[in-house]
C-alpha cells in the first residue's frame, strides 16, 4: 500500500471525524437534513434550540465562496422534528472537486438522515414556467460531466451500483404537494439539467437542453443527489425558477435577479417548508423506508 493512503484519511474517515465534532455541538439526532439556495437561506431562522456551526469550524468542511451563501450549518427543532439545515452550499464552479462539494452530504448521511430536501435557484426552460415559480424536480440530468463516485468505491458509504429510477422520492413528492395545497402555494414538477457553470447557458444550449427533455437548468443539486441516494437517503428537490432560462427573457441574466426573485419567494417555499417537512420526519420514522 502506497505511504499516501496510510496517511490520508479516507473520506469515511473524514466525514466520520465532522460527525464526532458536530455530534459534540448538539444534542439533538437529525432525522432529515434541508440544502437551503441562493438567496433562499432565510428559513434557518425557523429552527428553534438551534446549534449554528459556521463551515469553517467542522473538520474538512468546504467553504463556501458565493454571494447569498452563508455557509453555516444550523441543527435544531422544527417543531418537535429534528433537522439540520445547511445555509449555503459549495459548487464545482468555486474549484471544488465532485467529491468536495458533496462531502457535507456524506456528513448529513453519517449523522443519521434519512431524508435530504434539495432547493435551489435556476433557470426555467419550459416556456409555460415564470420567473418566481416553485418547481418539485421530477428527476435530473447530471450535464456537469463529473461524479462524486468516481474512483474506488467505499461499501461503507453504499454500493458500488445503484438504483436512479426514483432519483427524487415519488412519496416525498406527494407529501410536498399535499403541503403546497395546504399553503395555497402552486408547484409544478419538472426536469432539471445539472451543468458546470459558472457561466449563465448561451440561447442554443438552453434550446438543446429543452430537446434533450430539460424543464429547468442548474448549477448544483445533481451531484448531491447522487452521493444521496448512494448512502440510501430519500432525496426532494424543490426549484425557485429565478429567471428564465438564457434566450426566453429579453434581459441579459445577472445573479442579482436570481437573489432578487429568491428572496421574492422565499416565504412560500418555507411554508411548503415547514408544511412538509415535519411530515416526511414522519413517514421516514415510519420505518419502511425505501432505499
Ligand atoms: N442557469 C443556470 N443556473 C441558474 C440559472 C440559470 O439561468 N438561474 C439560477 N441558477
Amino acid at each position: 500500500m502506497p505511504l499516501t493512503s496510510i496517511l490520508t484519511p479516507t473520506l469515511y474517515e473524514r466525514a466520520s471525524e465532522a460527525v464526532k465534532f458536530l455530534q459534540s455541538r448538539t444534542k439533538h439526532t437529525p432525522l432529515i437534513g434541508l440544502v437551503l439556495g441562493s438567496g433562499l437561506g432565510g428559513f434557518a431562522s425557523a429552527i428553534q434550540d438551534a446549534v449554528v456551526v459556521p463551515y469553517n469550524e467542522i473538520p474538512h468542511f468546504p467553504q463556501s465562496t458565493v454571494q447569498g451563501h452563508s455557509g453555516k450549518l444550523v441543527v435544531g427543532l422544527l417543531g418537535e422534528t429534528p433537522i439540520a439545515v445547511m445555509q449555503g452550499r459549495v459548487h464545482g464552479y468555486e474549484g471544488y472537486s465532485a467529491g468536495e462539494s458533496t462531502f457535507p452530504v456524506r456528513v448529513l448521511g453519517l449523522l443519521g438522515i434519512k431524508a435530504l430536501t434539495l432547493t435551489n435557484a435556476a433557470g426555467g426552460i419550459r416556456h409555460n414556467y415564470a420567473q418566481g415559480d416553485l418547481v418539485l424536480l421530477s428527476d435530473h440530468i447530471n450535464l456537469t460531466g463529473v461524479s462524486p463516485l468516481t474512483g474506488p468505491n467505499d461499501e461503507r458509504l453504499g454500493q458500488r451500483f445503484f438504483d436512479m429510477t426514483e432519483a427524487y422520492s415519488r412519496r416525498l413528492r406527494q407529501l410536498a404537494h399535499t403541503a403546497a395545497n395546504e399553503n395555497g402555494v402552486a408547484l409544478q414538477e419538472g426536469v432539471y439539467i445539472g451543468v458546470p457553470g459558472p457561466s449563465f447557458e448561451t440561447p442554443a444550449e438552453i434550446r438543446a437542453f429543452r430537446t434533450l427533455g430539460a424543464d429547468l437548468v442548474g448549477m448544483s443539486t445533481v451531484l448531491e443527489t447522487i452521493a444521496a441516494r448512494h448512502m440510501g437517503m430519500e432525496v426532494l428537490g424543490i426549484s425557485c425558477v429565478t429567471n428564465m432560462a438564457a434566450g426566453i427573457q429579453a434581459e441579459p441574466l445577472n445573479h442579482e435577479e436570481v437573489m432578487e426573485t429568491g428572496k421574492r419567494v422565499e416565504g412560500q417555499l418555507a411554508a411548503i417548508l415547514k408544511t412538509v417537512l415535519p411530515e416526511i420526519a414522519k413517514l421516514v420514522l415510519a420505518g419502511g423506508g425505501k432505499a
